[in-house]
């Protein structure tokens, strides 16, 4: 498509009160701003320019990693939405692209499908310029206002400048905005800050556009993915927001959620066949769950694959690159870290597993625990298949038990043992009549 695609990032974000910029705070576990650039790219623009502060570098490496093709170019001072899309043209091959897509950092729910839309809407009108609109729930909000004259767009005008009746209007701007390169290029020097936040507004394009009989209209679409976020509050409705549609997704694919509202997924959540959830289950980022697995209550599950036949928790915790491989059970008050649970393997009751391998059909008992860190390292611990590991017992690594194994209840393991050994310790029972 001949588009390019400018998305601003670069907003002081003072209302967040925070030291990060507005754009990386998250929703669904990944930075505002990922999610409006993963949307970006799947429109399959010819460029997509992210206009960032001068602070933004300090946080942008993961974000380069994963979207390595995009320019980033810095605005120099805040001085405006119309400010931020004039730093885009210092980029030598912007120019080339007939139309530009202007998206917000801190918008991040919008959906492609909606962007397509009103990119047709674009086309088909032959448009000089396109406003996403929107009509807020709550009218008490403060979006800029579309001022609607003979049923033509005429002018957007922002809720701090707006006077009493205009404040009325329930149609709103979503900031999202579709325009032809070259009148942009020639009309964005137009702006001037004369207002009361004293900034170059990208709105008052479309006053000025109308002003040149230019073709200015508007694609009104659903509020609840064009919300933006000034503040945490809006933070905390985009977040539920997301979690709201990403439930309806996963339902709609054929995942059983028992109780949706409170079950938290990421962006990145990857879901197969059937799959139950149970109430309570918080699914953090990079993690993906395969076929026919339950997942039950309380449990946090980060950074894992789960790969097919398997039961989670009760309260389980898996994090940091766990893989849990077919067949496996892993009970209730198990904590798993940076480990390899192969086929089979049975930990079912109050362990931890950190920095570990479990061969097929291993048994882990209640209470065992690999003791991995010895103050300055952490150190891996191996279990070979078919091994029974008694109740209660501490595997000192770094350790290697070989397969077809026996560890008796309660041994302090801290030597490695060959295949096919029964360890115990021999420790006396007392037993006397009390006197
Ligand atoms: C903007 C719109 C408003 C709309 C609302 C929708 C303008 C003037 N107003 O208001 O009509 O209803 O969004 O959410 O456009 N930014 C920069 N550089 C700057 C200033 C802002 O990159 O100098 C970026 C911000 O990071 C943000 C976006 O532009 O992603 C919007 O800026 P913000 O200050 O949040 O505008 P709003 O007051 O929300
Ligand atoms: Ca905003």
């Amino acid at each position: 498509m001949n588009l390019s695609i400018i998305v601003l990032a670069a907003g002081k974000g003072t209302r967040m009160k925070s030291e990060k910029p507005k754009v990386f705070h998250e929703v669904g576990n990944y930075p505002m701003i990922h999610h409006v650039l993963k949307t970006a790219k799947a429109l399959n623009p010819k460029q997509i320019i992210t206009i960032v502060s001068k602070n933004f570098n300090y946080y942008s490496n993961i974000l380069k990693q994963s979207f390595d093709k995009i320019e980033y170019i810095i605005q120099k001072n805040q001085l405006g939405t119309a400010d931020a899309v004039k730093s885009a043209f210092q980029s030598p091959k912007y120019a080339k692209s007939k139309i530009t897509l202007i998206l917000f950092g801190d918008t991040p729910l919008v959906s492609k499908r909606s962007l397509k839309r009103a990119l047709e809407k674009f086309n088909s009108k032959n448009s000089d310029l396109c406003v996403l609109s929107m009509k807020p729930k709550n009218e008490n909000n403060s979006y800029g206002r579309l001022v609607i004259k003979n049923n033509k767009l005429e002018k957007i005008i922002e809720f701090k400048d707006a006077n009493t009746e205009q404040k009325k209007i329930k149609l709103c701007n979503s900031g999202i905005m579709i325009v032809k390169t070259n009148l942009l290029i020639s009309n964005l020097d137009k702006t001037n800050n004369k207002n009361k936040k004293k900034e170059f507004y990208l709105t008052d394009l479309v006053n000025i556009f109308s002003q040149q009989n230019l073709k200015v209209n508007h694609l009104e679409c659903n509020h609840r993915e064009t919300l933006g976020v000034n503040d945490k509050n809006d933070l905390c409705l985009v977040e539920k927001e997301f979690q709201s549609l990403t439930r309806k997704k996963f339902l709609n694919s054929g995942v059983t959620i028992n109780d949706p509202d409170s079950v938290f997924f990421s962006l990145d959540t990857e879901i197969g066949k059937d799959v139950t959830i149970f109430p309570n289950v918080i699914i953090g980022k990079n993690v993906k769950i395969g076929n026919n697995i339950k997942i039950k209550s309380f449990s946090h599950i980060e950074n894992s694959e789960i790969k097919k036949n398997v039961e989670i928790g009760p309260f389980a915790r898996t994090r940091d690159q766990v893989t849990i491989h077919e067949g496996a059970k892993i009970g209730n008050f198990v904590e798993i870290k940076k480990s390899v649970i192969k086929s089979e393997v049975k930990i079912s009751h109050l362990s931890y597993i950190g920095d570990a391998e479990i061969g097929e059909f291993t048994n882990i008992g209640a209470g065992s625990i690999t003791c991995n860190f010895d103050g300055k390292n952490k150190n891996k611990t191996i279990i070979s298949e078919n091994c029974f590991i008694g109740s209660n017992t501490s595997l000192i690594a770094p350790i290697k038990i070989e397969k077809n194994s026996i560890i008796g209840a309660s041994t302090v393991i801290d030597k490695n043992i060959s295949s096919g050994t029964v360890v115990y310790r021999k420790s006396e029972l007392i037993k006397k009549q009390k006197k």
